[in-house]
C-alpha cells in the first residue's frame, strides 16, 4: 500500500497537470506517486476504477501509462484542489494505492 509518509521519504521530481510527482521515476516501469493532498501511487494502482466511479467531485481522470507492469492506465488526481476529504477513494481502492491528507 501507499506509504503515508511519502512526503518525508520521497522527493518531488516532476510536475504533471498541475500536481507534484514524487519519485523515484524510471519510465515506463516506475512512475512514482502523483499528487500530494490526493496522492496516488502509480506503481500500486492496477486500474480498478472504483476511485473514478465513486469520487463525488470527480478528482480523478484516467491517464495512459503504456508499459507499466501493473496496468496501462492509472487514476490521476487531475482535479486535486476539488477534493472535499470524504475519504471514499481511500476506502474503495482494493490495493490501497491512495492517500488523502485530510489533516
Ligand atoms: Fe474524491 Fe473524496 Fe477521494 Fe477527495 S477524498 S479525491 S473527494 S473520493
Ligand atoms: Fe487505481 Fe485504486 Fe483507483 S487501483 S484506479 S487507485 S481504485
Ligand atoms: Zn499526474
Amino acid at each position: 500500500s501507499i506509504d503515508p509518509n511519502f512526503e518525508e521519504n520521497r522527493e518531488v521530481v516532476d510536475e504533471h497537470e498541475g500536481h507534484d510527482v514524487w519519485g523515484p521515476v524510471d519510465e515506463p516501469e516506475q512512475l512514482g506517486i502523483h499528487g500530494t493532498h490526493v496522492a496516488v501511487d502509480f506503481d500500486i494502482c492496477l486500474a480498478d476504477g472504483a476511485c473514478i466511479e465513486d469520487c463525488p467531485v470527480d478528482v480523478f481522470e484516467w491517464v495512459d501509462t503504456p508499459g507499466h507492469p501493473e496496468s496501462e492506465i492509472k487514476a490521476d488526481p487531475a482535479n486535486e484542489p476539488q477534493c472535499i476529504d470524504c475519504m471514499i477513494c481511500v476506502d474503495v481502492c482494493p490495493v490501497d494505492a491512495i492517500d488523502v491528507d485530510a489533516g
